[in-house]
């Protein structure tokens, strides 16, 4: 096997703990990953002021793959590492791909959502007016281009027609977003009539909301734009397993640069140090990462073996963070 030169972002909280448990697991699947840690997140911001510095930022553009745990802690104000770490690597390596799949046997769901990361809302299109008077005014613009939307329903076709269903739909609100939906289903039908073997369907965000916890079962593949598909994939999530299932690919599908592959939660100080995390997400994304990064063996042996645990593990309620990924790696 080919050895990777892999970045990793443990971040802080349960970020670290979940990390370790996906190395593990990929290692004991038979991937060479030469891993580099790198310290970004609260506990380097709060000790030194420093979010994205650029020299690391260049570093990341030269490995393989990024994996990345989780940042966050109650002590750094809002933003600051959303917009100064995350957003900024989504936007700086264009990853324009938020890959989100969801799979529970026991409800038989098996979905994909593809999410647009890179425009939409979280763009920081916008401003204030008069701040902190009675006649402030706040703005927060979507920005939606073609190329954007065009790349990324062309990624969502490609994703259906690789699936056994061929089946896609489209999610936004068109009825009020008259302008950005506007673009979003003219290119979705233009691109439609390239992939004659995929249905298609269009849902309003809001009835997909009530469709994914009444019938999930009608979905196969979903797109949509960054802010609904940042809510949509939560609530997928909680329908799904939950958050210590929930995984995620930040995909830059033209390979310019790295991809970076991250569970979907957070770092969750509650539970941090304790042994509770779930690893099961963090191991799905780093199986995410491999299979990206053509490992596709050792990658479907991880998918395969999180399926066999979960299918068990109802016997084996409150086993700790490092027990789960010592059971994964001796099923891979
Ligand atoms: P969170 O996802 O960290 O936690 C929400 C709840 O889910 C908590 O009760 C937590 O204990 C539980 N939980 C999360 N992951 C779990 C796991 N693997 N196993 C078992 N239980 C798990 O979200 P919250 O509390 O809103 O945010 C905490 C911090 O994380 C904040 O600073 C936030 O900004 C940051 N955050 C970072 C993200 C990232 O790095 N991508 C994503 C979401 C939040
Ligand atoms: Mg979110």
């Amino acid at each position: 096997m080919t050895s990777y030169r892999i970045a990793v972002l443990g971040g802080d909280g349960i970020g670290p703990e979940v990390i370790a448990e996906a190395l593990k697991v990929c290692r004991a699947a038979g991937a060479e990953l030469d891993t580099v840690d790198y310290d970004l997140g609260a506990r380097r911001y709060l000790s030194s002021g420093e979010v994205l510095p650029d020299s690391v930022l260049d570093e990341l553009r030269r490995v393989d793959a990024i994996l990345l745990g989780a940042v966050g802690s109650p002590a750094v104000p809002p933003g600051v590492l959303e917009r100064g770490l995350l957003l900024k690597l989504r936007f700086e390596l264009d990853l324009y791909i938020n890959l989100r799949p969801f799979q529970s046997s026991a409800r038989g769901v098996d979905l994909a959502v593809v999410r647009e990361n890179t425009e939409g809302s979280y763009t920081g299109e916008g401003g204030f007016l008069r701040r902190g008077t009675p006649h402030e005014v706040a703005t927060q613009g979507s920005v939606n281009t073609r190329f954007g939307v065009e790349r990324c329903i062309r990624f969502a076709f490609d994703l259906a027609r690789s699936r056994d269903r061929h089946h896609l739909t489209l999610v936004h609100k068109t009825n009020v977003l008259t302008f950005s939906g506007d673009l979003w289903q003219r290119t979705f039908d233009q691109v439609a009539a390239e992939y004659p073997d995929v249905t298609t369907a269009y849902n309003h965000v809001d009835a997909a909301c009530i469709y994914l916890v009444e019938s999930p079962l009608r979905y196969d593949v979903i797109v949509t734009d960054n802010l609904f598909g940042d809510i949509l994939t939560d609530l997928a999530g909680a329908v799904s397993g939950g958050i210590g299932l929930a995984a995620s690919a930040n995909l830059n599908p033209a390979r310019t640069g790295p991809s970076l592959f991250e569970p979907v939660h957070g770092s969750a100080p509650d539970i941090a140090g304790t042994g509770r995390a779930n690893p099961l997400a963090a191991i799905i994304s780093a199986s995410m990462m491999l299979e990206f990064l053509g490992e596709t063996g050792a990658a479907d042996r991880i998918t395969k073996a999180v399926s066999d645990y979960r299918q068990q593990s109802h016997t084996e309620v409150g086993a700790s963070t490092s027990q789960i990924g010592d059971a994964i790696a001796e099923r891979v």
